[in-house]
């Protein structure tokens, strides 16, 4: 399919509604992205026509629901490069992230070591915080340069031997800056013997993503991010480890044989999967990999990061506006008109109907190493356009005149 994005944006009913008479204009897309109607009518054709569990049920409504739901596990894996076996669905990041520092938690003794940067988001940061806690373990950072890029250099030096987990992230919800994962994996596995971890909530929705090539050992991201109901997500995890591990849950699909005395747990990936799984949101994350390869990875790759190039431009032309993180970036600028608090910035630009994220985005040890309590944050996606952020650019030119 070309990147047609006159015929993208058709597909997204909600893009049609006016925001105070004004058309919404949707720059909140590193929150949670909009849904095309194939994602909508994947789920609801699930309630209306085939609605079962899954796994259990021997009639036919139960074994439509169950391919449809293998079917959604399939394309995840080969959106990503990973095995059928190495992909765990969860309720998104925040689980799947969690899920990692509960099971290789188990493992953590006193005097470990981990490592995670100063900018990561909250969920991949107070587990390991309060695991290093729990345990008596020390957790390290890996700095941010004034520039807003990880220091390698000093990463580097912070690793080693005792090092037992690095998670880092892949595109910074604050910064838009991009790690070079593959360069990041080599120093690590060269100092240390350390699992690594990427938490892709940012990056997966944007860039065509490999994980063999990446070469980490687990990767988490969110469905809701990349056009999918929320309530779904991925924990990738290469097959050797998730044998290892224990599960984080019990109970439902992720046995195969229990005993008065003992269980035997399934196979992967269920083993990981307790409970009845979000089964419609599986069948909708499914839709949306299908919609998102129609578009083309690689396309929405280069829209995404021309907006916020475009973007970075533009605020950066304004005078009066700060920009935090580097000008190469994906997706995203976070930014704060000058003297003005981001909150007021965003009531400013609701009410031109453009819908931007303010706050400290789940981000706060970030926002107080940068020396502010929040910021204002544009995210883009692939149904947005140059001509919104011009109205952006407008918008803001308001916020300067209505706090001057
Ligand atoms: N993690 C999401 C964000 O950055 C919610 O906005």
């Amino acid at each position: 399919m070309a990147f047609d994005i006159k015929k993208i944006r058709e597909d997204f009913p909600i893009l049609k509604r006016k925001m105070n008479g004004k058309p919404l204009i949707y720059f909140d897309n590193a929150a949670t992205s909009q849904k095309p109607a194939p994602v909508i009518d994947a789920e609801r054709e699930f309630y209306e026509k085939y609605n079962a569990n899954i796994h259990r049920s021997i009639h036919r409504l139960g074994e439509e629901a169950t391919k449809k739901y293998e079917e959604a596990h399939d394309k995840a894996s080969k959106f990503i490069n990973a095995g059928f076996e190495e992909v765990v669905f969860t309720s998104g990041t925040t689980e799947s992230l969690n899920l990692l520092a509960y099971s290789l938690g188990s493992e953590i003794k006193e005097g470990d070591e981990m490592v995670i940067s100063q900018a990561e988001h909250h969920s991949n940061f107070v587990q390991w915080q309060q695991l290093a806690k729990n345990k008596r373990a020390k957790l390290k950072f890996a700095e941010i340069t004034d520039d807003g890029t990880l220091d390698l250099g000093q990463l580097s030096r912070i690793l080693n031997k005792k090092t037992r987990i690095v998670s880092l992230f892949h595109v910074s919800n604050v910064l838009g800056t991009i790690n070079p994962i593959k360069k990041i994996s080599k120093i690590i596995k060269e100092k240390s013997n350390a699992c690594f971890i990427v938490d892709a909530a940012q990056s997966a929705p944007h860039m065509k993503l490999n994980v063999k090539e990446l070469g980490c050992d687990f990767l988490a991201f969110s469905g809701h991010k990349m056009l999918a109901p929320t309530g779904i997500g991925v924990l990738y995890g290469k097959q050797e480890l998730l044998e290892k591990m224990q599960p984080f849950m019990f109970g439902g699909e992720m046995i195969k044989h229990v005993t008065f005395e003992d269980t035997k747990f399934n196979d992967l990936p269920w083993k990981f999967e307790a409970g009845t799984a979000n089964i419609a949101q599986a069948i909708g994350l499914g839709a949306a990999i299908d919609y998102l390869n129609k578009a083309g990875m690689q396309n929405i790759e280069r829209h995404d990061a021309e907006l916020a190039k475009y973007c970075y431009r533009l605020l950066d032309s304004m005078g009066d506006v700060e920009i935090y993180g580097p000008e190469e970036r994906n997706s995203l600028v976070s930014f704060n008109v000058k003297n003005v608090h981001a909150h007021d910035t965003a009531a400013v630009l609701d009410s031109e109907g453009i819908a931007v994220r303010a706050g400290h985005h789940c981000a706060m040890p970030l926002h107080s190493l940068l020396g502010i309590p929040a910021s204002a944050r544009a995210s883009f996606y692939l149904y947005n356009t140059k001509e919104e952020i011009d109205a952006l650019g407008e918008g803001l030119k308001k916020v300067s005149k209505v706090f001057s």
